[in-house]
């Protein structure tokens, strides 16, 4: 049957599943193909008692032809009850929390014991079992855990102080444990059901026995445990055939300016509970980058982090506004030098945006406010800095700090600032920070500038820069790595077309009034070279492990000269130098790459929930309709990355290949792709409306396909309209 949903050689432990909604659970991933592990220590509904209970269920899978075995242990050992599965079935890709006890009492008689077992059950039990199935889901890149909550438990309910906060509880495990385990690919969601079972029947009315059979929560549990269900992260409520996802809403509210009073809170009452214009965040970052300016603002302050140090202007610019695509970021990676050869592919994924995994180089980030932000800061005015001659100024120290891998295009808006003016009587020092941020607010870098006139001292400030990030000597040792890398004579000619035109970088004779012999390269051209050798060295070239990067660029290199990188890894920190090898001079000094433990999302992997996407729903409509037809006219694997804010925003698998064929978040499991087609959410969607000419799409450059491009033609036969030919 056309995309029937199976569970063949997927594993699934169900706690409490000798009854009620997990006996259901069983039963259905039996009988999709699933090895099943029944757990149930059989006890009544308060948590007395034991009794094979799990023997009866894993009977009933057998009997049909499934495979199943019982594990009798409570959840609080949850070792326990996941070894069964290790040892049975050698591995586990399927957990349902659902083992469950009610102790009802009114809040006032409510015993500690009734308390404590609720607990134990519920938040401990799905606790305790999912700690032991995690590593193995983390190890294999695979898992689908359900938790089971209760509307008592998002509403509160009369008599359930205990089972109301301990299903509360579970709620806020499922979200940790989906942000936790999203890129492995392990997603947690968590349903609260309504059923007619042993548990409710006292409660509920007698018709709800015919309308809310356990068997009718059984299916929505069953496909958010496939493997075909991205989403991560949600509550779904359940009963009796009907589903619906829940989530929090947030007022807009109301930030009261300092100081405010308790009378402040009362004025605003009505805008703080004003649901007319809700947000729905899903992480506490979100709201509070989303609060973040205005509660600057309403402080009087006009920038994070850094303290207005005497002399600085304090006073935050325009933002200035930077529009890249994929190109920008192919011309910078080409400028900080790299290439391709028919034997080394290594840098396709900074050169080729058609590339799977089509990567920023961190050292990007330094470019959008480069121009716009520091021609405004310099030309501005710049605290009680009277005269200086911007002809004498000189770059002297570079940091940037990356809140998350560089989007591959975009709008991109930056707002400088000057932190501290210092009088270091032979010059000014001018240490300026830039913000960027999305469209949308959402902070990507900072930048630190540290600027350097020469001859503007002696105005009377103070002499040190206390926001200056500082550079780091290298331990006293011979470097642990060290690598090199001959830039082209022409090196600073390509540099330059990310922006920085300084003629001094092209022109010999704007060189020579400057005192060189020739045009030099851009000490950023070097920061970018290094930052490419600790990628490659330390971080196997994913760039969402560069967190910061500092360096103060000590000597000029020319193009044409060979820049080695020394290197000695600390921890989380990499000190590098850099000298060219020709002269022996050091170019880059106190200069160091902080890394991230963990590979964060990559910015072309889903980092959260995709159900924010439109694609989302197409693709799950198309996994309903490939048939064992569609896999014999087309034959091929594809993968979609879908863009977002200029960047990857989720990748799905069109299998059209292996019958009867699948459609799933991620890339290919196995396999590469026959080809691989990148297009943005909204023309995804145009696309297969049939709104959008896919074949004017690819030749606009809206849609890319890398790979066996002719393969494409043959996905017409997946849209229904039939006029997304490509
Ligand atoms: P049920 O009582 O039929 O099933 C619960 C099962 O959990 C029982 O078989 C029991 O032996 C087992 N269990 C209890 N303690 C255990 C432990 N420490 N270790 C292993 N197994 C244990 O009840 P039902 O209705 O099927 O409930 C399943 C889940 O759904 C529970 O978590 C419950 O709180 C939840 N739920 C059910 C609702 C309903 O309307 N039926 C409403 C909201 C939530």
């Amino acid at each position: 049957m056309a995309g029937l949903l199976r569970f063949d050689g997927k594993v699934a432990l169900i706690t409490g599943a000798g009854g009620g909604l997990g006996r259901e659970y069983a039963l259905l991933l039996a009988a999709r193909g699933a090895k099943v592990v029944v757990n149930d220590l059989g006890g009544d509904m308060h948590g007395g008692g034991k009794s094979p209970a799990a023997d009866a269920v894993v009977e009933a899978i057998k009997k049909t032809g499934g495979t199943a075995v019982a594990n009798y242990n409570s959840v609080e050992e949850g070792d326990k009850v996941v070894k069964t599965a290790i040892d049975n079935f050698g591995r586990l890709d399927i957990l349902i929390n659902n083992a469950g006890i009610l102790r009802d009492r009114s809040f006032a008689k409510m015993s500690d014991q009734d308390w404590d077992l609720v607990y134990r059950v519920h938040l401990k039990g799905s606790f305790q079992v999912t700690r032991a199935a995690f590593p193995h889901m983390r190890r294999q890149g695979y898992g689908r855990i359900v938790m089971t909550s209760s509307p008592s438990g998002l509403y509160g309910n009369f008599g359930q102080a205990n089972y109301s906060s301990a299903k509360n509880g579970i709620v806020g495990l499922s979200n940790t444990v989906s942000k936790e385990g999203a890129k492995y690919d392990v997603l947690c969601n968590t349903i609260a059901p309504q059923a007619w079972s042993r548990m409710t029947k006292d409660i509920y009315p007698p018709e709800i026995e015919e309308l809310m059979k356990v068997s009718d929560v059984a299916p929505l549990v069953a496909f958010l445990s496939h493997d075909s269900c991205s989403d991560n992260g949600c509550v779904f409520e359940t009963a009796g055939g009907w589903s619906a996802k829940v989530r929090l809403q947030q007022a807009e509210g109301a930030v009261l300016q300092r100081p405010f009073t308790v009378e402040d809170v009362r004025d605003n009452w009505a805008k703080i509970c004003d649901m007319s214009n809700p947000h729905y965040p899903t992480a506490a970052t979100e709201t509070t980058m989303r609060i973040m300016p205005d509660l600057k603002k309403a402080a009087g302050m006009a920038d994070e982090g850094s303290e207005d140090t005497n002399g600085g202007t304090g006073k935050t610019m325009e933002p200035v506004k930077t529009v890249f695509t994929n190109r920008d970021a192919i011309m910078y990676a080409l400028g900080v030098g790299c290439g391709v050869t028919r034997t080394d592919l290594s840098d396709l994924k900074y050169l080729y945006e058609g590339h799977p995994d089509f990567s920023v180089l961190p050292s990007f980030a330094v470019i959008p406010p480069m121009n716009g932000v520091m021609g405004k800061v310099l030309s501005g005015g710049i605290g009680n800095l009277k005269e200086y001659n911007l002809a004498q100024a000189l770059h002297g120290e570079q940091y940037v700090e990356l809140k998350r891998p560089f989007p591959t295009e975009g709008t991109l808006y930056s707002e400088g600032r000057v932190v501290d003016l210092a009088d270091k009587k032979s010059g000014a020092l001018v240490v300026v920070n830039a913000e960027t941020r999305t469209e949308s607010g959402e902070l990507i870098c900072i930048n630190q500038f540290s600027i350097f006139i020469v001859g503007a001292g002696g105005f009377g400030g103070k002499r040190e820069a206390p926001n200056l990030k500082p550079t780091l000597p290298a331990p006293n040792r011979a470097p642990d790595a060290s690598r090199q890398h001959k830039t082209l004579p022409s090196q600073a000619a390509i540099y330059r077309l990310s922006g920085d035109l300084n003629p001094l970088h092209i022109d010999p004779e704007f060189a020579a009034l400057g005192g060189f012999k020739e045009p030099i390269l851009h000490g950023l051209c070097s920061y970018g070279i290094a930052t490419r050798h600790i990628l490659r060295e330390y971080c196997g070239d994913d760039v969402s492990r560069v967190r910061a990067i500092k360096a103060r660029f000590s000597k000029p290199v020319l193009p044409g000269q060979t820049i080695q990188t020394d290197m000695w890894k600390e921890g989380s920190r990499v000190h590098f130098q850099c000298k060219a090898v020709e002269t022996g001079n050091v170019c880059l000094s106190g200069g160091y790459i902080d890394l991230n433990n963990s590979s964060g999302p990559a910015a072309g992997s889903v980092g959260g929930p995709t159900d924010s996407l439109r694609s989302t729903a197409v693709f799950k409509m198309l996994g309903s309709q490939i048939n064992a037809d569609t896999v014999k006219k087309v034959g091929a694997i594809f993968q979609w990355n879908i863009t977002k804010d200029g960047k990857v925003a989720a990748k799905w698998t069109t299998d059209l290949k292996n019958a009867p064929g699948a459609v799933y978040p991620g890339p290919p499991k196995g396999e590469s792709p026959g080809c691989t087609l990148t297009v943005s959410d909204n023309d995804f969607e145009a696309m297969i409306s049939g709104a959008l000419n896919a074949q004017k799409a690819f030749f606009d450059g809206r849609l890319k396909i890398a790979g066996n491009v002719m393969l494409s033609q043959k996905l017409s036969a997946l849209f229904p309209s039939n006029q997304a030919k490509l």
